[in-house]
């Protein structure tokens, strides 16, 4: 399940497992591939889920001389789909996950058979959040990949659940933590620097699904319901007592919820 390739002339690692119809994975920041594990184990019949590592996180290669920006992560992910062959895909993104699938979406927009966007923005950065990136990059450079773990951790699950399920918080922080400073230096720029992509939505015509944990502290439930409202042919769900990482604190319904959407597609007229 878990590989690795050379892709626009750098090593990256992914998760690829199952047979069939493709569901691209990305993954949030600053964790990797393996956020995804329990959608893995919790596989779809009938789908193959692949899941990249960004570049400079866990087990890829970070850019050389290419700017650090969601696009690039995003020529990687379908760089790697050409690699494996697969043409049509579904692409599900959770946090910056979504903002690259956003630039999948403007990359590659005629392969795409559905879009999930869970725990996550179409807008891009306010000044105030630029102005914390940028003090999250001097942190970065003096603490390294400490700083970023001590400022996501403690948003990233919902309070009640890292109370509950220490071993949860441990698994989180050590995936932080097996990230490289540069890679995640990096993705703190190109979160910074994404577009906004909230004129993009009412363009998106195939099927979405848009997924937030009930209690996500970093992107609330409000964000995407003007999300669902946006886009023309969305279903909305709120995963109940989840936080940001929904799909690691209630694995079973968020499967269930990407499940049922997979399941619901129509027919690849395309394929
Ligand atoms: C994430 O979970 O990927 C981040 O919270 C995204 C962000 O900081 O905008």
């Amino acid at each position: 399940m878990e590989r690795t390739t050379t892709i626009r002339g750098r090593h990256v690692r992914y998760l690829d497992a199952g047979q069939g119809q493709t569901l691209l994975l990305l993954h949030a920041f600053p964790l990797s591939a393996d956020m995804w594990r329990p959608q893995f184990d919790q596989r779809p019949e009938g789908w193959r889920l692949v899941a990249p590592d960004y570049a400079g996180f866990g087990g890829s290669e970070r850019f050389v001389g290419e700017p650090a920006a969601v696009a690039s992560y995003a020529l990687d992910a379908i760089a790697l789909l050409d690699a494996l062959g697969v043409h049509r895909f579904v692409v599900a993104g959770l946090s910056m996950g979504g903002y690259v699938a956003f630039a999948v979406v403007r990359q590659a927009r005629m392969r795409l058979r559905g879009l999930v966007l869970a725990d996550t923005r179409a807008d891009a950065d306010s000044d105030e959040a630029r102005a914390n990136r940028q003090s999250m990059m001097a942190a970065l450079d003096e603490r390294g990949v400490a700083a970023a773990r001590d400022a996501m951790l403690p948003k990233l699950l919902a309070e009640e659940n890292a109370a509950a399920h220490p071993e949860l918080v441990a698994t989180v922080r050590a995936m932080i933590e097996r990230n490289a400073v540069g890679g995640v230096r990096d993705a703190v720029a190109a979160l910074m620097t994404r577009p906004d992509s909230v004129p993009l939505l009412k363009d998106i015509a195939c099927p979405a699904l848009v997924l937030v944990g009930e209690r996500d502290a970093i992107t609330p439930v409000a964000l995407h319901e003007q999300m669902h409202a946006a886009l023309p042919n969305a279903t909305l769900a709120v995963i109940p007592g989840a936080g940001h990482l929904a799909n690691l604190e209630r694995p079973a319904a968020f499967s269930a919820a990407l499940g049922g959407f997979l399941a619901a597609l129509p027919p690849d007229s395309h394929a």
